[in-house]
């Protein structure tokens, strides 16, 4: 099938890569120019297991290709993408100014040839029927457009476009994205119409019937078809539900360290319950990145415009900034004055495996410890390999973890990148002023770091 994906970010891109993968014939679409020209260049532009090859062996094939045209790459494609930015607004709701300037474009382009148009950006609910408003207004300029000054209508036949929109939330995670398109616990499909339904089954079919997947034989991928409003709910309903999974149980490790328990096999033992399960209970220093805190405001925005107070969800992103502040105090409580202190994160991503710093953890830790007058310094395997320092202004970029330990009065472990497991922390205890570690993740050995000579403090534990 023709498909075309406007936006080439971590969605779109690997999006597109591995419908490619899949046989499909691709076009991608960024109004970034740079991007697109890196694309063309053969480098991919984010931190991405497996992603550079998919998009190297499809674009060597044919079947994926990069441009900053809009216009031919929706008049060739059967069905086309909406995958651009929703970042959040200061008022906590979506900002859909780049999905409402794509919905209007593709209107522009498209001609009586039946298409669908799928949104996969994650939208408010009712944004499905606002996309096919803005497609129908964008194609009544265009026809507005094309008459002559003065002219007769006639000159030029009005196109009705044809067209369906559908839902396709997005459920990928970063640092696993290749992996998750080809191994989803389901693809969800929102639409009122048979046609578009049956052709986005079709577009689907070789992930639904696991050709790609690492079990073949795990029987097909759930294939859920809903309304629109349902499908963009759907996504809403999923991270704020892991969101709250999260904040429970850093809540859970903020009782912990009152009453002496340990955290850790809290969540063992409540997540062998199979209602419960094990998934998504590691205590820490909360969630951030570019989905879960835009996604679970947005969501209380929405319900507060239709009325309702969305008290457990408020209070789940109040306990996560809170949890964050944790950290600081835990450092407090050990070192005191933090005014003049060297403090080294190890790792600054929201999450090991991505090269994301949107709303990471990392970014709060160095605002406030910079508010505190401490010194902050920082080692993360991919940021500071990239050499990319937008919005590290206040902080030090070291190149490795033993440059940072280097006169360090403590070190905070921020991201479980794997690689922070093998570190000689022996060496590294030689390294630094202090050896204070406070393990933000409980990701590492508290009795190896102990024997390297580190004094460890853990969360909730
Ligand atoms: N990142 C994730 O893990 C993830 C997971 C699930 C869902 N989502 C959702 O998917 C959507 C995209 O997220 P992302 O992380 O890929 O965003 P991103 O910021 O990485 O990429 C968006 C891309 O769209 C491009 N763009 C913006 N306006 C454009 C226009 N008018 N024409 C062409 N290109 C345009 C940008 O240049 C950028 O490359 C968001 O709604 C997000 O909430 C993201």
């Amino acid at each position: 099938m023709r498909v075309t994906v406007v936006g080439t970010g971590y969605v779109g891109l690997v999006t597109g890569a591995c419908l490619a993968e899949t046989g499909h014939h691709v076009i991608c679409v960024d109004n970034n120019e740079a991007k697109v020209a890196s694309l063309n260049a053969g480098r991919i532009p984010i931190y991405e297991p497996g992603l550079e090859q998919i998009v190297r062996r499809n674009n060597d094939a044919g079947r994926l290709i990069f441009t900053t045209e809009v216009d031919n790459s929706v008049k060739q494609a059967q069905i086309i993408f909406i995958a651009v930015g929703t970042p959040a607004l200061p008022t906590g709701e979506s900002d859909l100014r780049y999905v409402g300037a794509v919905a209007k474009t593709i209107g522009e382009h498209l001609d009586s040839s039946y298409r669908v148009v799928v949104n996969k950006s994650t939208v408010p609910i009712g944004s499905g029927d606002w996309v096919r408003m803005l497609i129908l207004e964008g194609a009544k300029e265009a026809i507005l457009s094309a008459v002559p000054a003065g002219g007769v209508e006639t000159v030029c036949a009005p196109v009705t476009p044809n067209f369906d929109v559908v839902s396709n939330p997005e459920f990928l995670k970063e640092g696993s994205a290749v992996w998750d398109t080809f191994n989803p616990d389901r693809i969800v499909v929102g639409s009122d119409s048979a046609q578009a339904i049956e052709i986005m089954r079709q577009l689907y079919t070789p992930i639904i019937e696991r050709r790609f997947a690492e079990d073949p034989k795990a029987g097909e991928v759930p294939f859920v078809v809903t309304d629109l409003s349902s499908a963009e709910m759907i996504k809403y309903a999923a991270n704020a539900f892991l969101a709250t999974k999260i904040s429970f149980i850093n809540e859970v490790a903020n009782i912990c360290e009152r009453v002496g328990a340990d955290v850790s096999q809290v969540a063992y033992g409540i997540g062998l319950d199979q209602r419960i399960g094990q998934r998504f209970l590691q205590a820490g220093l909360g969630w951030g990145g570019s989905c879960f805190p835009k996604d679970v405001s947005a969501l209380v925005h929405t319900a507060n415009d239709y009325g309702y107070d969305c008290r457990l969800l408020k209070a789940v992103i109040e306990t996560n900034r809170l949890q964050r502040t944790r950290v600081i105090e835990k450092l407090q409580q050990e070192l005191k004055v933090l005014k003049g202190k060297t403090i080294g994160l190890l790792g600054l991503t929201f999450k090991p495996d991505t090269d994301d710093m949107r709303d990471a953890p990392a970014l709060s830790l160095i605002e406030y410890l910079n508010k505190l007058g401490a010194r902050v310094k920082a080692f993360d395997p991919i940021v500071s390999a990239s050499g990319i320092r937008e919005g590290l202004s206040h902080v030090i970029v070291e190149t490795d973890a033993y440059r940072l330990a280097e006169t360090c009065d403590a070190l905070v472990l921020v991201t479980e990148w794997k690689e922070f497991r093998n570190l000689d922390y022996e060496k590294m205890a030689q390294l630094v002023n202090r050896p204070l570690l406070i393990d933000a993740r409980n990701f590492l050995d508290r009795q190896l770091l102990t024997k390297a000579g580190f004094w460890y403090v853990g969360m909730g534990r």
